[in-house]
């Protein structure tokens, strides 16, 4: 049983993992996500099913949690929900005004740093309570998605990088607790991903080929395909845990 906060990494993402990974192993997902009408046709598609989850209610991961557990041994959690924000973290004109909205800093953290605790701390549970699947006692795997921008935040990314650095900094001291019991924990930061976040259309693929440029190589931006191997990988590798993984074409973010 996988439970997955849905994204549109993920959603391409777990359709791979079916197809190469999951299916054969006959893993059910759970999608996780806010977005309703997304995450059911995700959930079709992959033959999943679909609960509703902001990740800022406790309430509504448990729900998801038990959900998961009523289809069988919850094995896996994939945290991927994420939201952005840009800007500086002063204004221009001199004025407390114009410093960077603190509520928009505290939205970004509650979702993306604390929305990933939460259903970390949630999921693990419920595995902690899973027959071991080996003779050392493995009894479920988390990949958290972070960023590059933990490491090389650009100017405007004070909010963001100060979340994707926090799910960074969690990883090993959560990975300590949850050895205890069999759990392994492991965070991808990717680079520039080809999802819908970049929009759709010709301005869009003009503006991903030029950001494609920057990377050191290949010069282009990363397929979900090619983040989705490394969640398999981390999922299905026993003797990777406590680990964060670049999976970015060698850039790193100039700051701007
Ligand atoms: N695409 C990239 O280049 C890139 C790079 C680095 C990191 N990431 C990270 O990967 C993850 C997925 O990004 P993406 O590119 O697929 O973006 P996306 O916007 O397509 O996906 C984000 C998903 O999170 C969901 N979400 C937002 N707030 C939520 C909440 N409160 N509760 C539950 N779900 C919520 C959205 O509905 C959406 O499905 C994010 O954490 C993002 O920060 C993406």
């Amino acid at each position: 049983m996988e439970l997955v906060q849905s994204s549109r990494v993920e959603r391409r993402a777990s359709a791979q993992l079916r197809l190469a990974s999951w299916r054969p192993k006959g893993a059910k997902v759970i999608v996780a996500d806010l977005n309703a009408d997304k995450g059911e046709e995700l959930a079709k598609e992959i033959g999943g099913q679909f609960v509703a989850v902001d990740v800022t209610s406790t309430e509504q991961i448990e729900a998801a949690v038990n959900a998961a557990t009523e289809l069988g041994p919850l094995r896996a959690l994939v945290n991927s929900a994420g939201i952005g924000w840009a800007q500086r973290t002063i204004g221009r004109d001199g004025e407390f005004g114009s410093a960077h909205n603190l509520d928009a800093y505290k939205k970004v953290i509650a979702i993306n740093l604390i929305g990933t605790f939460d259903c970390i701390r949630l999921a693990a549970t419920a595995m902690s309570r899973n027959e071991p699947l080996d003779a050392h006692g493995e009894r479920g795997a988390i990949v958290n998605m972070a960023s590059v921008a933990a490491f090389d935040g650009q100017i405007g990314q004070a909010s963001y990088s100060s979340s994707k650095g926090g799910v960074v900094g969690m990883t090993l001291p959560v990975a300590r607790d949850l050895a205890a019991v069999g759990i392994r924990v492991n965070t991808i930061a990717p680079g520039l991903i080809d999802t819908p976040i970049y929009g759709e259309g010709e301005a869009a693929e003009a503006f991903k080929a030029k950001l494609g440029e920057s990377v050191l190589f290949p010069h282009r931006l990363g397929a979900p395909d090619e983040l989705a191997s490394m969640v398999v990988e981390l999922v299905t590798n026993s003797y990777m845990n406590a680990e964060v993984i670049r999976v970015d074409g060698g850039i790193r973010m100039p700051p701007k």
